[in-house]
């Protein structure tokens, strides 16, 4: 069933809180009635472009979606190709059609050590670097204050694999003012929007693997250390990329949720999809294992949690990063995505209305 249908049944339910997506006017009925029915909104990451070039992934967005974010055009490549420009272009036109379909937009990302522009290797001190951060941070969340209600200020801060002494990812960030530039970025951000969700954002935490066990604790270890200086924040975000070939650590998983609910943090699933490349060729034995490892991983945050919202990297196996890193050697496509290239619902569709829904 299309989400479109689902929803236009539930016209006339009272308005639930849903967190941080709850708080705008909404006048397009698809979008606004899901979100009246109080379930958990679910949302998609948008290549902006294509919502005028390609009507099917337009609709496809409309009728599944209260939430977008985009893919790209607020990471600092496409906001500041030079020092002295800021470009909205993106964002512009993704907050118009959020706002004319009664969606809400995310904002992605403001202080990450990848998709960097080339001119800030050439940011050479600690003060140079807070300026530049502080005053990136103050013009992107100020030209949307009030409209982005949730933004992914600190996107993957945790080392790929921490060890001792070396626990956050490097980046020019870190390199020229060390950890403390997470506490910059969030305090810019929540001087100039105090009503913006603002969330610490990473990866690789949900399988049984020691890499993951010591990420989780890394990132536990960050949020408590913030909190211990009463460091401006809210949520966050569980990216889910998962590796399809690998079980979820769902007890590890459902404890390090409780950790952070413990923090008075909440939680969201930001950029969910899995990863198929080694996963069997016939495509329905895949969809069930894609939608297997979903479900499990939505499964173990929602039993210790409810996740303020739960998007997905992408809404169809058409356009995914997946295989821009993880090609399959068989020549098929990837099917890491709710809908397929053709944007007919697979089980993983399912698998999220399911989750999003009980919560209604
Ligand atoms: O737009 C240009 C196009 O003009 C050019 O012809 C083409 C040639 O390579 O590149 C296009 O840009 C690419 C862009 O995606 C648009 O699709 C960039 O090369 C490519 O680096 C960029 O990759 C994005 C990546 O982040 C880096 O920004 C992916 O789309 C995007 O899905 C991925 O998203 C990240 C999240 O931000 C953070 N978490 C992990 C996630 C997946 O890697």
């Amino acid at each position: 069933m299309r989400r479109r249908d689902f929803v236009l049944g539930a016209l006339g339910a009272g308005l639930a809180s849903t967190g941080a997506f709850d708080s705008l006017v909404r006048n397009d009925i698809t979008a606004q009635a899901a979100f009246a029915r109080g379930g958990i909104p679910y949302g998609a990451a948008v290549r902006t472009d294509l919502l005028d070039t390609e009507l099917d992934y337009k609709e496809a967005i409309i009728d599944h979606c209260q939430i977008v974010v985009g893919e790209g055009g607020l990471k600092w490549i496409d906001v500041r190709p030079s020092q002295e420009q800021f470009v909205f272009d993106q964002p512009d036109r993704l907050i118009d059609f959020a706002d004319r379909n009664g969606m809400q937009m995310r904002g992605h990302t403001l202080a990450w050590y990848g998709a960097m522009p080339d001119w800030t290797k050439t940011i050479a001190s600690a003060d140079e670097a807070e300026r530049e951060l502080v005053h990136h941070i103050t013009t992107v969340v100020g030209r949307y204050r009030g409209r982005i209600p949730s933004w992914d200020v600190v996107n993957e801060a945790i080392a790929e694999t921490p060890m001792r002494g070396s626990v956050i990812r490097n980046s020019v960030w870190q390199e020229r003012l060390g950890p403390r530039y997470i506490e910059i970025a969030l305090r810019t951000a929540a001087a100039v929007d105090p009503s913006a969700q603002l969330v610490i954002n990473d990866y690789n935490i949900e399988n049984p693997t020691s890499q993951c066990r010591d990420r989780r604790k890394a990132l536990l270890d960050l949020l408590r250390s913030l909190k211990d200086r009463d460091v401006p924040f809210h949520a966050v975000g569980i990216q889910g990329h998962l590796p399809g070939d690998m079980e979820i650590d769902r007890e590890g998983l459902s404890r390090f949720v409780e950790d952070v609910k413990r923090m008075q943090l909440e939680v969201l699933v930001t950029e969910l999809d899995v990863i198929d490349d080694t996963l069997p060729a016939n495509e329905y034995d895949r969809d069930r294992i894609v939608a297997r490892r979903a479900g499990d991983f939505l499964a173990a945050i929602g039993e210790a949690a409810r996740p303020s919202a739960v998007l997905t990297w992408g809404i169809t196996d058409r356009y995914t990063w997946v295989p821009m890193w993880f090609k399959r050697s068989d020549g098929k496509l990837n099917r890491p995505l709710p809908l397929d290239a053709s944007y007919r619902p697979k089980a993983l569709m399912k698998v999220i209305d399911e989750f999003t829904r009980a919560a209604e």
